[in-house]
């Protein structure tokens, strides 16, 4: 069936804030669709988060305060947060992670012989106050969120589906009404099944974007492979507002080896390891002596590029033989990460892991609300994919499972107060959607050109779109993105439909979408670090 019968809520990512929307939404008795990339449901962020995730509790959290907390975001992000979005993810985040991650789902968070949460410290926050399993707090809550998602009657999971455009009036709905009108609704998406090649039309009262960041658009990236800024770029074209798509973070401890950038959790520096170089200088004390190896990420990553660069040195150290006992062997702290360098032979209970810096987390992204919603009516927008201004230029850790918490649930919470007010969308904009035409298949996407043009894209990212920027750089790769980006469209024009030439085209132009945005922001504040 190349139509589906329109869904109340069509929730593009199947992560934290994803399934939390499509959770709440369920509980208040909407049917709801759920869309996933990959046929595996742990292929996203969520999964692969390992630190954990900020918050205090009532009785434990001694000398600390949501207060100091909301500093320590403003201070992270380098004074361009947006204060209401601060209080509400450490104020409401704080609560949702009580009702609904440890007395709901019941993921289980480490806890002391006494029940107590144990609690570790991590770069830029001014307290101990990041609650955890193991080095696999992700992965967990992923594991609680998938089990009862899957298994809730009103959330139906597409898998293994693309989606390829967001439907709007003014685009999609056939008739002059539409087209003369100043108004612009959201009513769906076109979705890819990645298996017979076929784009399904799906209408929906509200759509919600979930999609993540923008991670593998890099050369050396921390994300999971679906991370290529899709979301943003469906968005951008569908009509709503961006903001700043230039703001990446990178994180300053990736393991440098394999292709993939394994992540070695900040946690690893907040239980007390340092970072040397390959002289085995502890240079952090040249950088910031007073917080050293737990300065804020955009400052840590500066230095660790700066160092490998006077160095001539592909990578620095982080060396653990400086462990507290009190957190525990190493081997039963960080077990994935001792699983994982055991894989490239490096025992982290002797050896210093060799470390890179890698592209983490979009801190800009869709303008939201503090409801989820975006620009575009019936278009809402949560977690990474959005920019609702908690993280400024510069996200404080442990802050992003929150952030996917509290947006999905207020989008959920928003959503479902409209429909019960009667507020769906019409059968005339529903008769009026267009379906997909398939408009030629003359070409064929070889898959030569296709790592080819991956390989270009991220190699310029890296270089010229990267840690350090310069004017220069920038309008280097803006050049050249413009020329790929015009033989992509041909190419998207003419080739038959594929999951890997949807992901193509989304990943040249969110591309584009950063390059013009960091050209057109002269100010160098918190990840947008302009030199010369
Ligand atoms: C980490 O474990 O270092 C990642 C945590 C985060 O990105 O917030």
């Amino acid at each position: 069936m190349l139509r589906q019968k329109k869904t109340s809520a069509l929730i593009i990512g199947s992560g934290l804030a994803g399934l939390s929307c499509a959770l709440e939404l369920a509980r208040r008795g909407i049917t709801v669709t759920v869309v996933s990339k990959s046929e595996d449901l742990y292929a996203c962020n969520t999964a692969w988060a390992q630190g954990g995730i900020a918050y205090l509790d009532d009785t434990q959290s001694v000398g600390d305060s949501l207060e100091l907390y909301a500093q320590d975001m403003i201070q992270s992000g380098d004074g361009m947060n947006h204060e209401p979005a601060v209080q509400q993810l450490t104020q409401l985040g704080n609560k949702l992670i009580k009702a609904e991650m440890i007395d709901q789902l019941k993921i289980p968070f480490d806890r002391d012989s006494r029940g107590i949460l144990l609690k570790s410290k991590e770069g830029a926050h001014s307290r101990a106050r990041v609650i955890h399993v193991g080095d696999a707090t992700g992965k967990a809550i992923q594991t609680g969120l998938v089990k009862v998602a899957t298994a809730h009657p009103n959330i139906e999971i597409l898998s293994n589906y693309t989606a390829v455009d967001l439907l709007t009036t003014q685009h999609h709905c056939v008739g002059r009404t539409f087209t003369y009108s100043l108004d612009n609704v959201c009513c769906g998406a076109y979705l890819l099944d990645n298996t017979s090649g076929r784009v399904k039309t799906v209408p929906a009262d509200y759509t919600l974007l979930a999609t993540g960041g923008i991670g593998q658009l890099y050369l050396h990236s921390s994300n999971s492979p679906g991370s290529i800024g899709d979301g943003m770029v469906m968005a951008k074209r569908a009509g709503a507002a961006i903001l700043f798509p230039h703001y990446i973070q990178f994180h300053p401890t990736a393991l440098a080896k394999g292709r993939q950038r394994f992540l070695i959790s900040e946690v690893v520096r907040g239980a007390g390891a340092q970072l040397l170089n390959g002289r085995g200088e502890r240079f952090m004390k040249r950088y910031n002596p007073q917080q050293l190896e737990l300065a804020s990420r955009d400052e840590l990553t500066r230095a660790i590029i700066q160092e490998m660069i006077a160095n001539e040195e592909e990578f620095v150290y982080l060396d653990l033989s400086t462990h507290r006992q009190e957190e525990g062997p190493i081997e039963e702290r960080f077990p994935t990460i001792f699983q994982e360098c055991l894989k490239f032979g490096i025992d982290i209970r002797s050896q210093p892991i060799p470390v890179v810096p890698a592209a983490h987390y979009l801190c800009g992204g869709v303008k939201v609300d503090l409801n989820g919603r975006t620009t575009l009516e019936r278009l809402f927008a949560a977690g990474e994919v959005a920019c609702s201004g908690a993280h400024g230029a510069n996200r404080l850790a442990s802050t992003s499972l929150t952030e996917c918490l509290t947006w999905g649930h207020q989008a959920a919470k928003t959503i479902a107060d409209a429909l019960e007010r009667q507020e769906g969308l019409s059968d005339t904009i529903v008769n009026a959607l267009r379906d997909w035409e398939d408009v030629g298949e003359s070409v064929r996407l070889d898959r030569q050109r296709l790592a080819g043009d991956w390989s270009r894209m991220r190699t310029v990212m890296w270089n010229y779109v990267g840690i350090i920027r310069n004017p220069k750089l920038l309008e280097i790769a803006s050049k050249d993105f413009r020329l790929l980006g015009e033989s992509l469209a041909e190419l998207y024009f003419n080739a038959a439909m594929s999951k890997d030439l949807v992901d193509l085209f989304h990943g040249i132009r969110a591309c584009q979408l950063i390059v013009d945005s960091a050209k057109k922001d002269p100010v160098s504040v918190g990840c947008h670090y302009l030199s010369g």
